[in-house]
């Protein structure tokens, strides 16, 4: 069994049973907490801290119910009130907060590597979770991606996943593909414009299809994704009227797919930029199971660090 880990920063390299054991643990407590109707006292006593640079709706809620469902202690620390918009350095508020005594700080930061240089600074036994840093990792939304598509198609090496839209800028995306090639997915795909791809070195057994009729035929599973324009250079910036006649997820498109193909998407969503609204909200979207199960994700990945 591979050993019980201390710090969640990113997918890459996790092996399988580290994984699996995530997602089954995930499962174990939302039985436990009765779909959070229960709470739990697994981490009564323990404190855990938000402490978010760029904005968040999921993620941060998520977060903190996942804490308060195990009985822990939940502090948000608010930046545009904090000494960081006064200059503050980032390990000089680290260990301000550590000397607050905390058992697990939940980072997320546009610079990608702040996770991990707080891993390297931590004075005390603090565990670190990032939360999204930059386009690099967003972990616990690899994890929620990879429980979804596992509740309803089991059978990674079956599966095809299709990625569609800003991959290049996308966290989301490099989390998702760890997590779906350390569970074995027969086949990835990402498509988008080519000015939105990763560099083929990166990941050199994902195929890059540019055309989305293409891409999602046969598909088991599609997940779109926003155009982080917040993390392009103006010349990436498709015309979106344009760019959904290219990449939306429509129907006809849907159909292309194979029969009840997964409908994604991580949030938050543009409707009839990267997906049609009857598509965001049709029988085949799976994207609010995989709002709640962020919850369970993100009790099972506290419940892994601070668990005593
Ligand atoms: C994503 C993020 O912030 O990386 N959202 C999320 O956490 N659910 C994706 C995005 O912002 O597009």
């Amino acid at each position: 069994m591979s050993p019980r880990l201390r710090h969640l920063t990113t997918l890459e390299n996790l092996p399988r049973d580290t994984i699996e054991r995530l997602l089954d643990r995930a499962e174990a407590l939302r039985d436990a907490c009765a779909h959070g109707t229960r709470k739990l006292s697994v981490l009564a006593g323990r404190t855990v801290l938000n402490l978010f640079f760029e904005p968040s709706t999921r993620t941060r809620t998520s977060f903190e119910l996942a804490a308060r469902r195990l009985g822990a202690d939940v502090v948000n620390f608010d930046i545009g009130f904090s000494s960081t918009s006064k200059g503050e350095e980032l390990f000089d508020t680290l260990h301000t907060l550590e000397a607050m005594h905390l058992d697990a700080i939940i980072v997320r930061h546009k610079q990608s590597g702040t996770p991990d240089e707080l891993v390297g600074h931590a004075m005390s036994g603090v565990s670190v979770i990032n939360a999204g840093d930059g386009n690099r990792a967003h972990p616990t939304q690899g994890l929620l991606d990879v429980l979804t598509i596992r509740q309803h198609r089991p059978d990674f090496e079956n599966l095809i996943v299709v990625i569609c839209g800003d991959i290049k800028h996308s966290r989301v995306a490099r989390s998702d593909i760890h997590a779906l090639t350390a569970l074995g997915t027969k086949e990835i795909r990402v498509c988008g414009p080519s000015t939105l791809m990763p560099s083929a070195e990166e990941f050199p057994k994902v195929h890059y299809v540019e055309n989305f009729d293409e891409a999602i035929r046969g598909a088991d599973a599609v997940i779109t994704l926003r155009l982080q324009k917040e993390r392009m250079a103006a010349i990436d910036l498709p015309d979106e009227a344009a760019y959904f006649s290219h990449y939306g997820l429509d129907q006809r498109r849907l159909a292309l797919a194979a029969k009840g193909c997964l409908v994604m998407h991580p949030g938050p969503i543009n409707r009839g930029i990267e997906i049609a609204s009857d598509v965001a909200d049709g029988a085949q979207s799976r994207i609010l199971e995989q709002v709640g199960n962020g919850v369970f994700v993100r009790m099972a990945v506290l419940n892994e660090l601070l668990a005593r």
